[in-house]
Order: structure tokens, then C-alpha cells, then sequence
């Protein structure tokens, strides 16, 4: 792999554990000010110095993260629908290889929509962007977005979903948690996160989906709403850490959660100044 590419990944999936927390925070781009993240400076500001990269379009990066932070940026750069509409696989590239480098982002994230009327756009849309990311050194991670359908998210459709990504040359593939996940992970030969989607009923149910992803052969999360729409996501972003950097269990990652809970979040500070 190629010197920046590989540097540009370590960024993000940590070396020392081979795993990565990464926040997403880029629902905007379909879903407009999605609750609790409708004000995207305040909310995320607390949490940077806990995630090892955190996923946003460039106008929430431009208008919400401070330039001088150091966490690494996962820039989604596929759009064109929205909420309003049935098909959300009507998706195309909105950003250009130009502009994620010109960030200093550490790689850039695209949709793909497996089996829907815009299989094949998504698709060449992916094979695109990893032409492009080869040629700057620039990693592209696919997501195997399901739209609408969330029934759709079983290890069948997921490892089908998967691997089309990796073999159209996605560097990291971001997918849903499923029963039978091993199937989705061995089928992988890329390094595979799993997404949170909508918030669960407990804050139990998000470690159990943590601990079982890890054990089943993800490198780690990329989530959002579990982490931001709870109550206490600081505390909810440490207790995720713990199972994925320091294999923490479920219990020990409740223990951390309700150590944590109801603190008053540190300042942030800038590279600790
Ligand atoms: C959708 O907007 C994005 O791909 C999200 O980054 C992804 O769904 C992860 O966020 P959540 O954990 O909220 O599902």
C-alpha cells in the first residue's frame, strides 16, 4: 500500500490496537438537523477528543470543526436525495478528490445500494472514487447503505453488500450489525465497522452490539445517533472506547457508562493547550 494511503488509514484504525472509534455525525447530508445534532459545533465538541475519527460532509467541517483540532475526518461525499424521498439510493458524488485533499481529511465515505433501482450508479460511483483515491493516496470507505429498508439489514444482503465493495477496491467497508455477522466479516477481506442506526432502548443494547460486532470480526463502530441522541453521550462514547480499545466486557462497559454518567463533560481543549 501506497505511503499515504497507509499513513492516512493508520489516522483512523488505530495501530496499536488495529481498531478504531469513529463518530459519525454526517446525517445531515439526507436527513436535515437530526435531533440532538441540529446545533453540530456544541454537540461534537466534547466528544472529538474521544473519537479517532469523526465522519461529517465539508459543511459541517467547514462551519462546525475547528480547523486546529486533530482528530482525523471521515468526509462523506455522496448526496442528491433526501428523507422527503421514497428512494434514497438516488445518490451521487458531491465532493471532489480535489476538495478532500485540499481538508487534509483522512478518507473520504460514498453509499452504495445494493439491489435498488440505482445499483449499478452506486456502484460505478464507488469504482470512481477509488480511482481517484488510489491516485491521490486518499482511502475510500464504502457503506452499505440500506435506505429505507431496514429489514433489509441480515447477513445475507449485508455480506452480498460487503463484498461488491471490497471488490470493487473500497479500503474500509462500513455496514449494519446482523445475526450470523461472522458470515458479513469473513466474506470481508477489508477492514469492516458497523454503523449503530437508530437509537436503541438501552444503553446495554449498544454494548452488546459493540462487544458482539468486535468478537465477530469488526475492527470497530462508526456511530452516530447511540452515541448523541443519549442523554450522556460522553459518557456513552468512553464506555464504547473501552470495549473497543481496551476489550473491556459489556459489564465493565456499563461500569465505565455509569462512572461517567451525569458528569459535567471536560473542556475540550485544542492539541490539550
Ligand atoms: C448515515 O447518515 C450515515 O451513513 C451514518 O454515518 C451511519 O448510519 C452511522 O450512524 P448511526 O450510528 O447513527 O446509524
Amino acid at each position: 500500500m501506497d505511503w499515504g494511503m497507509s499513513n492516512r488509514l493508520s489516522r483512523m484504525i488505530k495501530p496499536k490496537t488495529g481498531r478504531s472509534v469513529m463518530l459519525a455525525a454526517d446525517h445531515g447530508y439526507f436527513m436535515g438537523p437530526t435531533r440532538r445534532l441540529e446545533n453540530p459545533r456544541k454537540m461534537l465538541e466534547p466528544l472529538l477528543p474521544y473519537a479517532d475519527t469523526v465522519a461529517v460532509t465539508r459543511g459541517i467541517l467547514r462551519t462546525s470543526i475547528d480547523p486546529r483540532w486533530d482528530t482525523p475526518i471521515l468526509l462523506r461525499v455522496s448526496g442528491g436525495a433526501s428523507i422527503l424521498k421514497e428512494d434514497l439510493s438516488d445518490e451521487e458524488i458531491t465532493t471532489s478528490m480535489k476538495e478532500a485533499v485540499r481538508l487534509n481529511v483522512s478518507a473520504v465515505a460514498i453509499s452504495i445500494f445494493v439491489g435498488t433501482n440505482h445499483e449499478k450508479q452506486s456502484l460505478i460511483n464507488l469504482s470512481k472514487l477509488v480511482n481517484e483515491g488510489e491516485e491521490n493516496g486518499m482511502p475510500v470507505m464504502a457503506i452499505t447503505a440500506v435506505g429505507k429498508e431496514l429489514e433489509k439489514r441480515d447477513a445475507k444482503y449485508l455480506s452480498l453488500s460487503c463484498r461488491l465493495a471490497a471488490e470493487i477496491g473500497a479500503h474500509v467497508v462500513k455496514t449494519y450489525y446482523c445475526e450470523n455477522f461472522r458470515k458479513v466479516a469473513d466474506g470481508t477481506p477489508v477492514p469492516l465497522v458497523v454503523a449503530g442506526g437508530p437509537k436503541l432502548d438501552t444503553e446495554l443494547d449498544v454494548f452488546n452490539l459493540v462487544y458482539n460486532a468486535l468478537q465477530e470480526g469488526a475492527v470497530g463502530v462508526d456511530m452516530g445517533r447511540n452515541i448523541w441522541q443519549n442523554d450522556n453521550p460522553v459518557a456513552m462514547i468512553k464506555a464504547i472506547r473501552s470495549i473497543v480499545h481496551e476489550k473491556a466486557t459489556v459489564k465493565e462497559a456499563q461500569d465505565v457508562f455509569l462512572e461517567n454518567k451525569g458528569k459535567s463533560a471536560e473542556k475540550a481543549t485544542i492539541h490539550g493547550a
